[in-house]
C-alpha cells in the first residue's frame, strides 16, 4: 500500500496533468485497443492510454526483440511532444497467466489448478516474480493476472485458471501473487490485475460467461473474499467479469463495481473491462457504453471497435449521458496507476533494465517451474506401492500426452487455445523427455503397440485432455453455446469441449492404450494431464498407479522427479474429485 506522502504527490501530479488535458485526450486514455487494430500513429493521434495483446497475439517472429520494438514504437508515439498534446506513457497489457505464455521460449508454469495442489504461497510469490521479469524482458508493463476465480463447477472451461474450489486457498495466494508481481513498484515490477470481478467461477452449470445465481452474502463469502487480500497488497487494477450476477451482467453492474469494489472496499486503482465485454450489455453500442461507463468501468478493452467507442464516449459527455465527473474519475485512476508504477519516470521500453537482459526461459526460472510441477502432482492410486519406480526398471512410455509439450501446457500458451506438439513450446521438456533423462533405457511408443511383457516391467501412460481456453473448454450439450469472446474480435458461437466429464467417453483412446498394455500383462502407471478432475473410475480399475499432473507447463521433468522418487508426492487435491458420473443438481445430465 502506498504511503500518505506518495499518495499526495501522485494526486498533485495527476491533478496538474488533468487540468491540461482536453476531453479527447481524457477519453483516449480510457481505451485499450488490441495491437492488431491500432498503429503507433493512431495511438499518438487519439491519445490512447493502453494497448493489449489478446491471447496468442504477438508481433513479428514472437521473440523478445520483436516485443520490445513494438512496445518502444507505441511508447514513443504516446510520448510525442507536439503542440496541444500532453505526453502520457502508454501501458501495454498481456495475459501472463502461467508465465509469459504468449511468447516463444518463455518459462511456462503449471496452470493455477496445479499450483493450488502445491499449497505453497511462497512458491506463488516466486513464480509471480519470475513471470514479472520475463514480462519486463519484452518491454511489457501489465499482466491480466492473478485470476482469483473460485471455480465451483468442473464443467467450466476455465476451471484450470482457478487455484481451487476453496475460497480460503484462493485467498491465501492472492497477496503473495500481487507482491511477487508488483514488488515495490520499481523497475523490477509489473502491474497485476485481479480478475474477473466477480463471481466468474459460480455460474450455473459452469457455463462460461454465464449467470451466477447467489444471494449477496454467498457472493461475498465465496467469490469476493479472495479479492480482499489482493486489494490489501495494493493490486493496481481489476478486470470486470463476463458473467452475470442474478441476471445482471457484471460489466454493467454499478453496485458491484462502484459501490462495493471502489467505495466499500476502497479500491483506488482502475477497472478494465474484459475483451469486448461491454458489447454484451445492449444491442445498441451507445447504450452499452453508457451503462458500462456509468457503472464504473474506467478502461475499455476493445478488440477492433475503438474508434466507435471514442466517438460514442465523446458524444455521451457532450449530451450529458455520462457526466464529466465520471470521465475525470476514470482518467484520474488511470493516471494515478501510471504514476504510482513510476511509468512517467521510466525510459523507453528498449532502455529499461530488464529489456537488456535475456532472461526469458532462463535455467533458474525453469528450475522454479520444475519445483512447481513436483509440488503439484497428486497421487490418486498406488497399488502394491508400484511407485516410486526404479531407474533401472525396463520402462515403456505411452499415451498421446507423453511427448507433447503443447498439450501439457494447456490453453493460453503461444496461442489463445494452446498448441499441440513440441515445436511451438521452445525449451523445457515433455514428460517423456524428462523420463528419458532419468531412465535412459525407457522406450516411447505413443499408441502402446511396442508393449512387450518380456521387454517391459512397467508402462507409464500419459493421458488426458488436449488444450482449450474459456468457453471452448466447457462441458455442455451442443447447441447451448453462449456468445463468447474471440481474439479475432467477432463474438462467436463456441462449441464445447465435450458433453461429459467421463474420461472413457471424452477420450476413449486413452482407455484403449491402457487396456492394450494391461492385456499384455504389464502394470500401468497413468499420468493424467488435465485442466480439471475427470471421472476416471474405469481407468482406475485398469491401472496400478494413477497421478494427477494437471497442466504442468513446460517443465515435464518435474513429473519424472517424483515418479522415480527423487522427491515425494506432496500435492493435495485443490478440487473435490467426483468418483462417478451423476446429474448435477442444477442442470442437465452427463
Ligand atoms: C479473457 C480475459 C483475458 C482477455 C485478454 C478474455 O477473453 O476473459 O481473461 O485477460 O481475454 O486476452
Amino acid at each position: 500500500m502506498s504511503s500518505d506522502s506518495t499518495t499526495a504527490s501522485t494526486a498533485a501530479f495527476v491533478e496538474q496533468l488533468l487540468a491540461r488535458m482536453t476531453l479527447e485526450q481524457k477519453v483516449g486514455q480510457m481505451l485499450q485497443p488490441e495491437r492488431m487494430a491500432i498503429t503507433p500513429d493512431e495511438v499518438a493521434r487519439h491519445h490512447i492510454g493502453s494497448v493489449l495483446s489478446g491471447g496468442g497475439s504477438a508481433p513479428g517472429a514472437n521473440l523478445p526483440a520483436d516485443w520490445i520494438a513494438m512496445n518502444d514504437a507505441y511508447w514513443a508515439a504516446s510520448m510525442r511532444d507536439e503542440p496541444g498534446r500532453v505526453p502520457i506513457p502508454l501501458l501495454y497489457g498481456v495475459d501472463a497467466v502461467h508465465g509469459h505464455g504468449n511468447v516463444l521460449g518463455a518459462t511456462i508454469f503449471p496452470h493455477n489448478i496445479g499450483l493450488g495442489a502445491a499449497r505453497d504461497p511462497d512458491l506463488i510469490e516466486r513464480i509471480a516474480q519470475i513471470t514479472a521479469r520475463e514480462v519486463l524482458a519484452t518491454g511489457v508493463e501489465w499482466t491480466f493476472a492473478p485470476t482469483l476465480a473460485v471455480a465451483r463447477h468442473l464443467y467450466w472451461g476455465r476451471t484450470y485458471e482457478s487455484f481451487s474450489e476453496d475460497t480460503a486457498l484462493v485467498a491465501s495466494y492472492a497477496a503473495p501473487f500481487v507482491r511477487g508481481m508488483q514488488g515495490d513498484l520499481g523497475e523490477d515490477s509489473v502491474i497485476a490485475c485481479a480478475k474477473h470481478w466477480v463471481g466468474d467461477g459460480g455460474t450455473t452449470d459452469g457455463r462460461d460467461q454465464g449467470n451466477t445465481v447467489l444471494p449477496e452474502s454467498e457472493l461475498e463469502r465465496v467469490h469476493m473474499a479472495p479479492y480482499l487480500p489482493a486489494l490489501e497488497a495494493g493490486v493496481l487494477t481489476v478486470m470486470a467479469s463476463f458473467n452475470s450476477w442474478n441476471g445482471v451482467k457484471c460489466h454493467g453492474n454499478r453496485y458491484l463495481i462502484t459501490e462495493v469494489l471502489k467505495e466499500r472496499l476502497g479500491f483506488d486503482g482502475f477497472v478494465v473491462s474484459d475483451w469486448d465485454g461491454v458489447d454484451y450489455l445492449s444491442d445498441d453500442p451507445a447504450e452499452a457504453l453508457a451503462i458500462a461507463t456509468n457503472a464504473g468501468i474506467d478502461m475499455f478493452m476493445v478488440s477492433v471497435k475503438w474508434r466507435q467507442y471514442l466517438d460514442l464516449l465523446l458524444q455521451h459527455v457532450r449530451t450529458g449521458v455520462v457526466p464529466m465527473s465520471r470521465i475525470d474519475d476514470a482518467v484520474r485512476r488511470i493516471l494515478s496507476v501510471k504514476h504510482r508504477y513510476g511509468l512517467f519516470d521510466r525510459p523507453r521500453p528498449a532502455e529499461r533494465k530488464w529489456s537488456q537482459v535475456s532472461c526469458l526461459g532462463a535455467p533458474e526460472h525453469r528450475a522454479v517451474a520444475r519445483e512447481a510441477v513436483r509440488k503439484s502432482l497428486v497421487l490418486l492410486q498406488n497399488e502394491g506401492e508400484i511407485l516410486p519406480l526404479s531407474r533401472s526398471a525396463r520402462i515403456l512410455v505411452a499415451g498421446k500426452n507423453a511427448d507433447n509439450r503443447g498439450h501439457q501446457c494447456g490453453g493460453f500458451t503461444v496461442a489463445w487455445q494452446g498448441t499441440s506438439g513440441n515445436q511451438s513450446v521452445i525449451g523445457g521438456t515433455s514428460i517423456w523427455e524428462g523420463i528419458r533423462e532419468v531412465a535412459p533405457g525407457a522406450v516411447l511408443s505413443e499408441d502402446g503397440s511396442a508393449a512387450d511383457a518380456a521387454a517391459h516391467d512397467v508402462a507409464i501412460v500419459v493421458i488426458g485432455e488436449t488444450p482449450y481456453a474459456e468457453g471452448m473448454g466447457d462441458i455442455r450439450p451442443p447447441g447451448l453455446a453462449p456468445l463468447g469472446s474471440s481474439p479475432a474480435g467477432q463474438p462467436a458461437q463456441l462449441s464445447p469441449y465435450g458433453e461429459t466429464l467421463e474420461l472413457r467417453l471424452l477420450h476413449p483412446e486413452d482407455l484403449a492404450v491402457i487396456r492394450a498394455i494391461e492385456a499384455k500383462g504389464i502394470p500401468v502407471v497413468a499420468v493424467l494431464v488435465s485442466g480439471r478432475p475427470l471421472i476416471i473410475d474405469t481407468e482406475l480399475q485398469h491401472t496400478a498407479a494413477f497421478v494427477a499432473a494437471w497442466l504442468p507447463g513446460s517443465e515435464g521433468q518435474g513429473v519424472a522427479d517424483v515418479l522415480f522418487g527423487d522427491f515425494p508426492f506432496t500435492g493435495v487435491l485443490p478440487f473435490s474429485w467426483p468418483r462417478i458420473a451423476t446429474r448435477w443438481p442444477s442442470g442437465y445430465g452427463l
